[in-house]
């Protein structure tokens, strides 16, 4: 039933060379969906969709781009136009973020986080969107974190724009009811993936028992979708965690949460 979503359709996913985006794209391939695969690292795109196109029967397309520039994901939608295909999924997914105190971060860091978290995926809705309404059927998958659910002290800018992208998602769920088009945010805790790396920091001990894979959280991210949720966190403790940032008085949340970076080291 859910594979008929994906047979033979044609879905990009952004951030496919590494983390959640390599999973998506091996999963939904092996659900019978045609690829195109963005990121910058090109060698890992052209080889994940060899290596899927191969194993899966399935067409792939590699579009190498840097979302974090100006122009960047105008360019991304109008090469993607371009091919000549109908996209008929969106795994909105290419991210990052950056730990420590903000006084630290940088003007630069700071604003190419928010292109590529906020203003790229905005971009990419709204230059792909559009075909989709025509067609009545189709789907944006936003990957946001839980952190979008919270204050998150040394992680500010972070939080900040998974926040966005949790009510950008569900404001366009409720502009879209009715039309065919389905717009979901998935909502991970932390997941061991290239992310850590990139953003200097590491999964807390007391996470780590609650700590999903990579592949475990876009296999439900991706029935999430199927089901139409428009605001899915994979995980009990996860799901918990966001309840509690829902109801907890924000400064408290933000408090122990910034002890928690302050015990990473990060603060
Ligand atoms: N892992 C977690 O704990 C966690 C939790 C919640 C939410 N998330 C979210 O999940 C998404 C995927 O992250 P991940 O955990 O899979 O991390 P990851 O392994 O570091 O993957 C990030 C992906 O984004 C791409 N990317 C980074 N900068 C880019 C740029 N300037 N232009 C285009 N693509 C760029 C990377 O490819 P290139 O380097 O090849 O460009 C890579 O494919 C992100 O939105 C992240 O915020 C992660």
């Amino acid at each position: 039933m859910s594979d008929d979503l994906f047979r033979g359709r044609w879905v990009l996913i952004t951030g496919a060379s590494s983390g959640f985006g390599e999973d998506f794209a091996r999963q939904l391939a092996a659900r019978g969906a045609h690829l195109i695969l963005s990121a910058r690292s090109e060698a890992k795109l052209r080889a994940l969709g060899e290596e899927l196109s191969s194993k899966h029967r399935v067409e792939h397309r590699v579009v190498t781009k840097d979302l974090a520039v100006a122009g960047g994901a105008d360019s991304l939608a109008d090469d993607v136009l371009a091919l000549g295909v109908e996209v008929d999924h969106v795994i909105n997914n290419a991210g990052f973020g950056i730990g420590g105190p903000f006084s630290e971060l940088g003007a630069k860091r700071a604003a190419e986080m928010l292109r590529l978290n906020c203003e790229a995926l905005t971009v990419l809705t709204a230059k792909l969107l559009p075909p989709m309404v025509a067609r009545g059927r189709g789907g944006f998958l936003q990957v946001a974190s839980v952190a979008g659910f919270q204050p998150t002290p040394y992680m500010s800018v972070y939080g900040a724009s998974k926040a966005y992208v949790v009510n950008f998602t569900v404001g366009l769920a409720e502009e879209l009811r009715g039309t065919g088009v389905r717009m979901s945010a998935l909502c991970p805790g932390p997941v061991a993936t290239g992310f850590q790396a990139a953003a200097g920091i590491e999964i807390a001990p007391q996470q780590r028992a609650s700590v999903l894979s990579s592949e475990e959280t876009v296999r439900r991210g991706i029935e999430a979708y199927v089901a139409n949720n428009t605001v899915f966190v994979p995980g009990a403790v996860n799901k918990l965690g966001g309840i509690a940032a829902k109801f907890l008085p924000r400064a408290l949340v933000a408090r122990a949460a910034g002890q928690m970076m302050k015990n990473r080291g990060r603060a």
